[in-house]
């Protein structure tokens, strides 16, 4: 028999975590350290209500929108994670086609376990691609020109990894790619350490040591400019200083995230830089988008009405996709594109333009 429908994004991780090997599991759900950030990015979203308005025609709410030139029907997009084949035979190509079911970006991670040419082949929505600086130069120069080549729309550069997070759980694990299963787009050499597995270590730290390169300064950020004309979206932002320093260079759009609680234990929820970082930019126009534990429509609603113009899922993709391949990643966008139009309904505010500020109160804690 059918599994009954999905009702919210949790009924898809309760389906992951029956269907993936416990160190996967480790792997997706694991935070850095304490796993004090990961646990903030939840509970930033129990400190906010919502301050419905009434009598406001709410007939018909658009979530449509747009983002750097590209029409969306949802401001709620994938996030940048590596390896999907870790959770779906298909991998990338799974995540595509239910992005694009969905009318939802897809920022693809460098570190996609499928070529940029397939995923570009099957996709049906916007593509943008996530990249680390690597160490060697050249690779990521062809990483470039390839993504231009097979229509991705931006490239997002992601700054707080100059050193992989301290995950524990990975380590304990000693956590390694499988071998059946690679970063596809990168050198075969590049990716060996990243499949060997050591009691006591992350494979990834390791890999993460020997590929990026820690030394790279605002002042860079012109090289890679000059190699593509696509627009830079800057990832990873969660201060005032480095919102201005980002519109200085010349950002095209930054998206606020503590990647998840994976980097730096003790950096804020995400929740809680994002008007910080929405007010620094200011009248300067460059798109703030937000990542960090949003898991309903009505979490996505709040991180819009503080000021992100999108919002990207990371896990709650990555449970669609082990529970149901494509149609787990069109179920999850859809509920929390669904529950955001119902949100909007019943806050009146029928547009993404009306979700402000005046949206939401934040406070106290108001239970989840
Ligand atoms: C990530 N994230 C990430 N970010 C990035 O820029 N490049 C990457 O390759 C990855 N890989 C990755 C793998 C896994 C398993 C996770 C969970 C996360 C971080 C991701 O883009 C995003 O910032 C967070 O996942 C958002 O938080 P939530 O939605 O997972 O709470």
């Amino acid at each position: 028999a059918d599994p009954p429908p999905a009702l919210r994004i949790e009924d898809y991780r309760h389906r992951a975590r029956r269907r993936l090997d416990a160190r996967v599991w480790d792997f997706v759900q694991g935070g850095a350290g304490s796993e004090r950030t990961l646990r903030a990015n939840r509970r930033a979203f129990a400190r906010v209500t919502l301050r419905p308005r009434v009598l406001v025609d709410v007939a018909a709410c658009d979530t449509g929108t747009e983002l750097l030139g590209a029409r969306l029907a949802t401001p709620v997009g994938v996030a940048p994670t590596a390896y999907h084949r870790l959770l779906h035979p298909d991998g990338e190509v799974a995540t595509a086609l239910g992005a694009g079911a969905a009318g939802a970006l897809y920022v693809v991670s460098v570190f996609a376990s499928r070529t940029l040419e397939e995923i570009a082949a099957e996709a049906t929505g916007p593509l943008w691609l996530q990249l680390y600086w690597l160490r060697r130069r050249e690779i990521l120069a062809g990483l470039v020109e390839r993504a231009a080549a097979a229509g991705y729309r931006a490239l997002v550069l992601t700054l707080d990894a100059p050193q992989l997070g301290r995950r524990h759980r990975d380590a304990r694990n000693g956590f390694a790619i499988p071998s059946g299963i690679s970063a596809v787009n990168l050198d075969a050499a590049l990716m060996a350490s990243a499949h060997r597995s050591d009691a006591g270590r992350s494979a990834l730290a390791v890999h993460t040591a020997e590929a990026v390169d820690p030394s790279v300064t605002w002042a860079d950020l012109a090289w890679l400019r000059g190699r593509s004309e696509l627009p830079l979206v800057l990832k990873g932002v969660l201060t005032a200083e480095d919102a201005v320093l980002a519109v200085e260079h010349g950002a095209d759009a930054i998206v606020v995230s503590n990647h998840g609680g994976r980097q730096l234990d003790g950096a804020p929820a995400s929740l809680d830089a994002l008007a910080e970082v929405v007010d620094a930019v200011g009248a300067a126009g460059c798109p703030v988008l937000f990542d960090g534990g949003v898991r309903s429509g009505t979490d996505a609603f709040a991180a819009l009405a503080l000021g992100a113009r999108a919002v990207l899922l990371g896990r709650p993709v990555l449970w669609g996709l082990a529970a149901d391949g494509a149609a787990g990643v069109a179920g999850v966008l859809g509920l929390a594109t669904e529950e955001l139009a119902h949100t909007m309904a019943l806050t009146g505010r029928p547009a993404l333009p009306a979700v402000d500020r005046s949206a939401v109160a934040r406070g106290a804690a108001a239970g989840t």
